[in-house]
């Protein structure tokens, strides 16, 4: 059975979307079987795999709206080798179609957890707000991953992250865990950001991942997602692919212990 994981942070423009290709993209060179969810109706994660949701019949939203559609008829195939389920901008409506059914927040487990079987991990992307997706997100979930930006927003952004985790167990998925937080967009020439470090480790103790992943050139990022690849196969040899290597390392070893 899949561990399933939640990639989510309040505050937007935190690579949640850059880690979810990455972390996956990593997983599948370790031989792992992968799955990626995306719940976010700027659908990055969709056009970031190389998929355009133009050309898709279907997509998150049938399967959150239409109790016959199932995850098998959504799924798609990336040249990442990364299977998908894509979303488009109609993910934005899904909160005015649901919002009259009862325990609308658990569609997505009940659509999930039938078809994950089959991969040995399955990375959810979410959106930098609490909206219903992301509450989906999270019921559907077994754990929790949030890449912090060493900013004071960032840390303000933890705080409610924390307590919709809070709300989520208490009502809704009694079984989700906080898998643990790594500090993202790093720069180590920043005092700022080298204080802030120190802080969220002293915060998150154990929780809090070894590895950085640090900010480096954005044009190698875009030009990575500009033709639906991962920078760890794009640009092998990049800080970027190395830190992700680590982190994936990291995150398998913890989810295994
Ligand atoms: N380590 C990095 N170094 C440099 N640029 C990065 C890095 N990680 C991500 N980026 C760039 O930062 C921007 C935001 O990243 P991304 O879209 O992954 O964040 P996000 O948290 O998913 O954003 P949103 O909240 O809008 O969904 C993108 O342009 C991405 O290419
Ligand atoms: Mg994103």
């Amino acid at each position: 059975m899949a561990k399933i994981i939640c990639l989510a942070q309040s505050k937007g423009g935190t690579s949640k979307t850059s880690s979810v290709i990455n972390i996956a993209a990593c997983l599948v060179q370790q031989g792992y079987k992968v799955l990626a969810v995306d719940l976010d109706m700027q659908a990055n994660l969709t056009t970031g795999l190389g998929i355009d949701p133009a050309n898709l019949e279907q997509t998150m939203h049938a399967l959150l709206t239409n109790p016959k559609v199932k995850a098998e008829h959504i799924v798609v195939k990336t040249q990442e080798k990364i299977d998908l389920l894509p979303a488009d901008v109609d993910l934005s409506t899904v909160e005015f179609s649901i919002k009259e059914i009862a325990g609308r927040e658990k569609i997505l487990a009940r659509k999930l957890r039938p078809f994950v079987g089959d991969y040995d991990f399955c990375l959810i992307d979410t959106p930098p707000s609490f909206a219903i997706t992301t509450l989906n997100a999270l019921s559907a979930s077994d754990l929790l991953l949030s890449p912090i930006q060493p900013e004071p927003f960032c840390l303000r952004g933890m705080k409610n992250l924390i307590q919709t985790f809070e709300l989520i167990r208490d009502v809704a998925n009694p079984y989700l865990e906080m898998l643990g937080v790594f500090i993202t967009l790093y720069q180590n020439n920043l005092l700022a950001h080298r204080e802030l470090a120190e802080t969220i480790r002293q915060d998150w103790g154990d929780k809090a991942f070894e590895t950085v992943i640090r900010r480096r050139s954005g044009i190698e990022m875009a030009e990575a997602t500009a033709i639906g690849r991962s920078i760890v196969n794009y640009k092998p040899s990049s800080d970027l692919a190395h830190d992700y290597s680590a982190l994936t390392k990291e995150i398998v070893n913890r989810v295994q212990a």
